[in-house]
């Protein structure tokens, strides 16, 4: 035995390798992270074996995942841009956020979610770009049963008309195109922005020249993101995406879902006067529903049972996540 109970490794194989790594992280006392780790490792050598990886193809994803730290900086998150274009940020979500029918789905956060958004009053301007296209939005935060859900701290953000976020300016000295609001008694908020335009994600980095490698365009169909927050429900965030936009079944990041997909409508005369904004401007209106945090649980629960029997696993959940069963 080596120091502190560990197995003794030697002479190992690219058949005794996996096993032996696992060994040897089971001595962490977070049962958790074991599994996480023990799966991890698992995948990964099987990975290797089977693709017969060789040396310069590890090397280049070596580096490659150098080049992603490099680029990062608090605004550029090349990481987070990786997990979303192998869609690994849209399945994480889903697997977290199951949602009974009629409740609104989620979609990718994406890295452009700040926490600098200015609160605004329902009705008020959240955009600041002359060229942009004025948008009134009008929506309402229910449960799944129809009760309006007030009190709901609800993020709000989207591109300028040139397809870029704030933040993506060198020159930002204050937040554009964002701002949080709260919902009323009658689960109402309603703003101003501009009508969202399709645009690339940041392509100038390592996750862009991997899609071109893959022959994959890097653009997001136009939307409107949303966070919403109240203590007791399901955190939720989605984006509403507007239909017929050319990148509607392509997304580079994989966040469009029919339930998200909009029409948008042209503000009348009574409503251009009671909302204070121009006849004929674009109008969206919006019902989003929120799930209770127990109801989400529960589902979560109930699908993880029911995705891990599949898999033929004896697992018991701890803290709502599953970790190995032991005799
Ligand atoms: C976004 O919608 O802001 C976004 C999502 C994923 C990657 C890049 C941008
Ligand atoms: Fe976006």
């Amino acid at each position: 035995m080596a120091p502190n109970n560990a197995p003794a490794l030697l002479d190992l194989t690219i058949d005794n390798i996996t096993p032996n790594t696992n060994r040897i992280n089971s001595q962490c006392k977070d049962q958790r992270l074991t599994y996480l780790m023990e799966r991890l490792v698992t995948h990964l050598h099987d990975f290797a074996r089977e693709t017969r990886l060789s040396f310069d193809e590890w090397m280049t994803a070596l580096n490659f995942l150098v080049g992603c730290g490099k680029i990062s900086d608090d605004v550029r998150q090349e990481f987070i841009l990786l997990s979303d274009v192998l869609g690994l940020s849209l399945l994480v979500d889903s697997i977290n956020h199951p949602k009974p029918a009629g409740s609104t789905e989620g979609s990718v956060l994406g890295p452009f979610h700040t926490h600098d958004a200015p609160t605004l009053a329902h009705g008020a301007n959240m955009a600041s770009d002359p060229k942009g296209e004025p948008l009134l939005c009008i929506c309402t935060v229910k449960d799944t049963a129809g009760k309006p859900v007030a009190g709901v701290k609800i993020d709000i953000w989207e591109t300028d008309s040139t397809g870029h976020y704030d933040v993506q300016h060198a020159d930002r000295d204050e937040p554009s195109e964002r701002c949080v609001m709260e919902s009323d008694d009658e689960g109402r908020f309603w703003f101003k922005g501009i009508k969202p335009v399709s645009y690339p994600i940041p392509h100038d980095g390592p996750v862009g020249k991997l899609l071109e490698r893959l022959g994959r365009h890097c653009w997001r169909p136009a939307h409107l993101h949303f966070m919403f927050e109240k203590s007791g429900w399901d955190h939720l965030i989605t984006s509403l995406y507007m239909r017929g936009d050319p990148y509607e079944t392509s997304d580079a990041v994989f966040g469009v879902k029919q339930s998200l997909i909009v029409d948008l409508d042209k503000v009348d005369k009574a409503a251009a006067e009671k909302y204070d904004i121009k006849e004929g401007s674009w109008l969206l209106n919006h019902d989003f529903v929120l799930t209770s945090q127990k109801e989400t649980e529960k589902l979560r629960d109930e699908k993880a049972v029911e995705a891990l029997g599949k898999l033929g696993l004896r697992m018991k959940l701890v803290d709502h996540l599953p970790v190995p069963e032991l005799d």
